[in-house]
């Protein structure tokens, strides 16, 4: 199957889930399940579990501490493997590509926010943003990354290290590293949990500007309620699978 990449529709923060289910779909998940070993003990964190997002969607990822939403957007990433079911990306495969293949099919296209933000501890605010162009440098490649930890408020921490910043700090270089390759699918895990309100805020316009402008793709786990407001579909990860989330009842 071919992929074409997405076409910014400003009619998609409206798009009903009739006219979804027609798009093709930039993931897609069917049947899949992850279990580990803990101890001598098999665990089972993600259960028959289906998704499928359509290219511009944004969908907020809910769930109480140690339902499997990192472990689930591992998986949907391509950064994990599922032990069941099927899993495809950009109309791709993963279960066909090896651990190059998908790091290949990912390369300038999807950009990832880890909770733990995965910073290189001896490189710089800078440094730590190019490195995702450094597999497909451009002369402007430097420029680029000043651009973003500006837009992130960091204009003035280009060489600090990760030790040297804020734990919100650290989060807007991740981000900052995310965006940086111009993606059309963003996975962020809990992208403002270190940040204060009004930071917070700035990163979620951020988030959405590049949602509206650009028809970048947005797979989000949040626990911050004006976070996932802010997106077309909330889902709630309970017992290993994916159930729709309507956040006035949670707030009601
Ligand atoms: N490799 C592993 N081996 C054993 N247990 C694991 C492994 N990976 C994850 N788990 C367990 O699976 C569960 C889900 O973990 P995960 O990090 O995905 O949760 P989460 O929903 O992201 O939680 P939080 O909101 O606290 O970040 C946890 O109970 C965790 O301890
Ligand atoms: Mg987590």
């Amino acid at each position: 199957m071919s992929y074409s990449e997405p076409v910014p529709n400003r009619s998609s923060s409206n798009m009903s889930s009739s006219s979804r289910s027609n798009a093709t779909p930039i993931l897609h998940a069917q049947g899949l399940g992850k279990q580990v070993v803990s101890g001598d003990r098999p665990l089972t964190i993600l259960r028959d579990l289906a998704l499928s997002i359509a290219a511009g969607e944004s969908v907020a990822i809910l769930g109480a501490s140690g339902a499997g939403k990192s472990t689930l957007l591992g998986l949907l990433a391509g950064l994990d493997t599922p032990t069941a079911g099927e899993l495809s990306m950009f109309g791709h495969s993963l279960g066909k590509l090896d651990e190059d293949g998908r790091a290949q099919l990912r390369a300038g296209r999807v950009g990832f926010v880890f909770q733990n933000f995965q910073l290189l501890p001896t490189l710089t605010a800078l440094e730590n943003v190019l490195l995702p162009l450094e597999l497909s440098p451009t002369v402007e490649a430097e420029s680029r990354g000043r651009e973003w930890l500006e837009r992130v408020g960091l204009g003035e921490r280009l060489d600090h290290l990760p030790k040297q910043l804020s734990g919100g700090e650290q989060q807007r270089v991740a981000l900052a590293r995310a965006f940086v390759t111009s993606p059309s699918l963003v996975f962020a895990d809990e992208p403002t949990g270190n940040l204060d309100p009004a930071t917070g805020k700035r990163v979620i316009d951020l988030l959405f500007d590049l949602n509206h402008e650009s028809g970048t793709t947005l797979v989000l786990v949040t626990h911050d309620h004006a976070l996932a407001g802010r997106c077309q579909r909330c889902l709630q990860l309970d017992d290993g699978r994916l159930a729709p989330l309507d956040l006035d009842e949670v707030k009601a």
